[in-house]
C-alpha cells in the first residue's frame, strides 16, 4: 500500500485538466444493466471505484472492458441477479445496481452496503421507491431481495430527513424506465450527476422529463437499447483543485470544468477572497487579496456540496479569523477534524458544526486518510504546511481522484508516493 509524502510550501502554477465525474459514471455503468446491447461510455476516470463497478458488472454477466478512458460494455453472458457482499460492501454506489437488475430481470438480490465512516447511510428511500413501483422487498442475511413480475409507474415522494437522495433518485429513475406507465418522483435529487444519468437513459430510449428539477417524470418503455455517452467533468475534483490553487496562493487554470455546476463553491471561494475568472470550459483561480473567514453550510445541489466540506475546511484552517462550517447532509462527516488538528489546526467540533480558528501556518505531520474527501483535505493541508506531511491509507483517495498526486506535481507541488 502506498502513502503520500508532501513537502509543503510550493506555490502551484500552470494548467490542469479535470477528469470525468465519479458520481456520474458509477450509476451510468449500472444503467447498462437495463439492456443486453453494447454501450460505450467515454471520459471515464481511472479510479478504484470505476474498477469496482466494472467487476460488479462482470459478476452480473456483462462482458466489459476499460481502456484509455472508455468503458465498453460488449455483450451480456448469462445475466445474473445477485450482487455479492464482497463487492458491494467496498463501495456504496454499487447499491444502484438494484433498480436496473430488478427492472430487467424481475428479481434482484443485492447486498446491503452497510454504514461507513462518514456516518449511518440508510437505504430506506431506495426501498420505499421500489415498493411504490410494486416491488416485493425482503431483507435476508444482509441482502435485499426484490421481486416484481411487472413494475408499475407511481407518483411518489422521495424526500428524506436530510433532503433528497442522489443514489435513491438514480435507482428509482432506472427502475421506472422499464415500468408500465408513468412514474412521478417528487423531491428528486437535482445533482448534475442525476441529470447526466437521465441523459444517458434518454439515449438508450427512455422517456424522462424534469431531470435536474425536484419533480422528475418517467414514462416507462418496453425495452432500452445500447447507447454511447461522454461523462460530465467531475465538479468535486475541479473544486478540490480550485482550493489547491488558493491554499498555496497559486495561479492555476483548471480545464474541463462546467462552472454552472460549481455555483455555490465559486460563490464561497469568491467571498473568501478568491479571484476567479471563467474562460470557456475552464476556471482560472488565484488569490485576489488576503483570504477572509467564511461560514459554509452544506446542502443538496445547488447548495454547497458535502463532498467539498473537508477541503474548504482545510482552506479555513490557515485563514485568519473564525469560520463556521455546518454539515447538513452527513452530520458526522468530520473525521478530518482530528487529523487537521494534528497538523496544528484549531478546529472545534460542536454537533454538526465545526468552528475553525484560522492560524498562520500548519505544520506537517503523519496523518491518516479516513475517507475519500477527508483524504483530499489532508493533501491540501500538506501542500501548505511547514515541513513534510505523510498521508497514509491513500486507497481512499484513489477511490475518487484520478491521479491527483500526478496532477498536483504537474502544477509544481512537491508530492510523491512511497510504499507504507
Ligand atoms: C451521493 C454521492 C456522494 C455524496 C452524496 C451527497 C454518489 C456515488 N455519491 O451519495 O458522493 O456525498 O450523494 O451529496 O453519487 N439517506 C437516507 N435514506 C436513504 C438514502 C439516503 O436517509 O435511503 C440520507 C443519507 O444518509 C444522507 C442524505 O440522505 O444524509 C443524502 O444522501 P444521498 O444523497 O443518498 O447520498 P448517496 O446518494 O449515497
Amino acid at each position: 500500500m502506498d502513502k503520500l509524502i508532501i513537502e509543503g510550501g510550493a506555490r502551484l502554477k500552470g494548467e490542469v485538466v479535470v477528469s470525468g465525474s465519479k458520481n456520474s459514471v458509477l450509476p451510468i455503468m449500472a444503467a447498462t444493466l437495463l439492456t443486453d446491447q453494447p454501450c460505450i461510455i467515454k471520459g471515464v476516470p481511472n479510479l478504484r471505484d470505476t474498477n469496482t463497478m466494472l467487476k460488479i458488472l462482470r459478476s452480473l454477466g456483462k462482458v466489459a472492458e476499460f481502456d484509455k478512458g472508455t468503458v465498453s460494455i460488449i455483450s451480456t453472458k448469462h445475466a445474473n441477479f445477485i450482487a455479492d457482499y464482497k463487492l458491494v460492501s467496498t463501495m456504496r454506489a454499487s447499491f444502484c445496481v438494484l433498480g436496473p437488475i430488478l427492472a430487467k430481470l424481475k428479481k434482484a438480490k443485492v447486498s446491503l452496503p452497510g454504514g461507513c465512516v462518514i456516518g449511518l447511510r440508510p437505504v430506506d428511500l431506495h426501498l420505499k421507491g421500489l415498493v411504490a413501483l410494486g416491488a416485493d422487498i425482503s431483507i435476508d442475511s444482509g441482502y435485499v431481495i426484490a421481486k416484481a413480475n411487472k413494475l408499475k409507474g407511481h407518483h411518489l415522494y422521495l424526500g428524506g430527513g436530510y433532503g433528497s437522495s442522489v443514489l435513491a433518485t438514480d435507482n428509482i429513475i432506472m427502475a421506472a424506465t422499464l415500468a408500465q406507465g408513468k412514474t412521478v418522483i417528487e423531491a428528486a435529487a437535482c445533482e448534475p450527476e442525476v441529470v447526466d444519468l437521465a441523459e444517458f437513459l434518454i439515449k438508450m430510449g427512455a422517456k424522462i422529463k424534469g431531470h435536474g428539477t425536484p419533480i422528475v417524470e418517467i414514462e416507462g418503455v418496453k425495452h432500452l437499447h445500447g447507447a454511447e455517452h461522454a461523462i460530465i467533468p467531475d465538479r468535486i475534483e475541479a473544486g478540490t483543485l480550485m482550493i489547491a490553487s488558493l491554499i498555496t496562493k497559486g495561479d492555476v487554470l483548471i480545464k474541463n470544468v462546467l462552472f454552472q455546476h460549481l455555483g455555490a463553491v465559486i460563490d464561497k471561494l469568491q467571498e473568501a477572497g478568491a479571484y476567479i475568472i471563467k474562460p470557456d470550459s475552464a476556471v482560472h483561480v488565484r488569490c485576489k487579496k488576503k483570504l477572509q473567514p467564511i461560514n459554509v453550510t452544506t446542502l443538496p445541489y445547488p447548495g454547497f456540496p458535502t463532498d467539498m466540506q473537508a477541503q474548504i475546511m482545510s482552506l479555513m484552517t490557515i485563514t485568519r479569523g473564525i469560520s463556521v462550517i455546518t454539515e447538513k447532509i452527513y452530520p458526522d462527516r468530520f473525521m478530518h477534524v482530528a487529523e487537521l488538528n494534528r497538523m496544528g489546526a484549531h478546529i472545534q467540533r460542536e454537533g454538526p458544526h465545526a468552528i475553525v480558528e484560522g492560524i498562520k501556518q500548519l505544520s506537517g505531520a503523519p496523518v491518516m486518510a479516513s475517507d475519500l474527501r477527508a483524504s483530499a483535505s489532508l493533501v491540501l493541508a500538506g501542500l501548505v504546511a511547514r515541513g513534510q506531511t505523510l498521508v497514509s491509507r491513500i486507497y481512499h483517495l484513489e477511490r475518487g481522484y484520478d491521479n491527483l498526486d500526478e496532477k498536483l506535481r504537474q502544477l509544481g507541488a512537491k508530492i510523491w508516493r512511497e510504499k507504507e
